[in-house]
């Protein structure tokens, strides 16, 4: 299951609308980083090219071209095959692949590019993504380029791909679920194996295991298992404690499938029962959720949606006696309600405030993170905004 060529077609197609005529746009899907003598850190493609292109490899380039009648054309480089480099690395992506992935019919090789960018085409506008981070961005050390760049407006497509990302397709949305449906049968083969002296970064590589396992690509992002304490820091992925009996553990987990992420947290004990305390805050997380779940819909502004957040934990802290002692919810409470979702775990988005709308999919995580109790709690579902509400996904 990949998204189809008609999918990536029609991104370049509505890119291509949104240039000016007279203009070039140079995306390029990054390059390998050396991570020492003979080893490279693993490689991330551009997200904003394997969205045109449904390409994930490095040192590929795409050009998207309007002339000054506004006629669109799309050319692709990719690197020639390389006999000594294949017994290391094996085959990259040729020809016909290229075109059967893309759809994009000019396929070339990278040493015919300069043909291609010679200063006499010159256009009067050149489009790069000035957002991405520099190993992904084309190298503009290359003479040709600097020869064209001279004298040409610069142009930022980042917006454009902003606002292009931020609304799924129905194709995009089935690759979340299916993200998604993977994270939840992985975590629950884990979680079935949880006991106490269990450490957490054997829970974590148990849930890496069984994503591979049910054919994901690999993980959207590195998995949290942070048991007691370790839970009050958001993003904590050591992953070294050995759990213990009376303490709950927090998974914050995703697959990735077709490059599309999955984001699930959960909250548990780790000798399977919670004492009062933990459930009543466990039960205090679970239905913040389901309110704010229920107040996901077109027209729903984020800042909002937080706003309400912090009231419903205020309020229900308060009645549960578990408020902080100076009354400020944001001791206990302190991050977003949610974020936009897709080739990114934190998916591209327009700046500025974010208003929901049908097609935008989002994560759902309201959390207590209480020191004094030794504990994190946070409960995350992943959802599409629909022309009502929103869909748990
Ligand atoms: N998994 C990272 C997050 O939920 O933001
Ligand atoms: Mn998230
Ligand atoms: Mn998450």
């Amino acid at each position: 299951m990949a998204l189809s060529q008609i999918f990536h077609s029609e991104k370049r197609k509505y890119l291509a609308e949104a240039l000016d005529n007279n203009s070039i746009a140079i995306i390029y899907s990054g390059r390998q980083i050396a991570m020492s003598a003979d080893a490279n850190y693993p490689f991330y493609t551009n997200n904003n090219f394997y969205y045109l292109t449904g390409i994930s490899e490095p040192e590929v380039v795409l050009i998207l071209m309007k002339n000054s009648q506004g006629l669109f054309s799309e050319k692709l480089f990719i690197e020639e095959a390389d006999l000594e480099k294949e017994k290391w690395v094996g085959k990259k992506i040729n020809r016909t692949q290229a075109k059967d992935i893309s759809g994009i019919n000019e396929i070339f090789y990278s040493k015919e590019m300069s043909k291609e960018i010679k200063c006499s085409k010159k256009p009067g506008v050149i489009y790069f993504d000035f957002m991405v981070p520099k190993h992904q961005s084309f190298k503009t050390e290359d003479d040709d380029l600097k020869c064209l760049l001279k004298n040409c407006v610069l142009k930022d497509l980042h917006p454009q791909f902003s606002k292009m990302r931020i609304i799924k397709t129905p194709e995009e949305v089935r690759m979340i679920k299916k993200a998604n449906a993977l994270t939840k049968k992985a975590f629950r083969t884990m979680a079935s194996e949880l006991k106490p002296g269990m450490f957490e970064y054997e829970c974590a590589a148990l849930f890496e295991y069984c994503v591979k396992n049910e054919g994901a690509d690999g993980l959207a992002f590195e998995t949290i298992a942070a048991s007691g304490k370790n839970a009050t820091t958001l993003h904590y992925v050591s992953n070294r404690s050995k759990t213990k009996s009376g303490e709950l553990i927090l998974f914050d987990l995703g697959a990735r499938v077709q490059g599309y992420c999955g984001d699930i947290s959960r909250t548990i004990p780790v000798n399977g029962e919670m004492t009062g305390t933990q459930e009543k805050a466990w039960n205090i997380v679970a239905s913040v959720q389901k309110e704010l779940i229920n107040a996901y819909k077109p027209g729903a502004d984020m800042k909002d949606l937080q706003e309400l957040t912090k009231a419903l934990f205020s309020d229900k802290c308060s009645k549960a006696g578990l408020l902080p002692k100076s009354g400020d919810i944001s001791e206990f409470y302190y991050h977003g309600i949610g974020h936009p979702l897709g080739l990114d775990t934190h998916d591209l988005r327009p700046e500025g405030d974010l208003v929901l709308a049908p097609g935008m999919v989002m994560t759902v995580e309201p959390g207590l993170y209480i020191n004094e109790l030794r504990l994190g709690i946070r409960i995350e579902d992943d959802v599409v905004i629909t022309s009502k509400g929103c869909e748990v996904l």
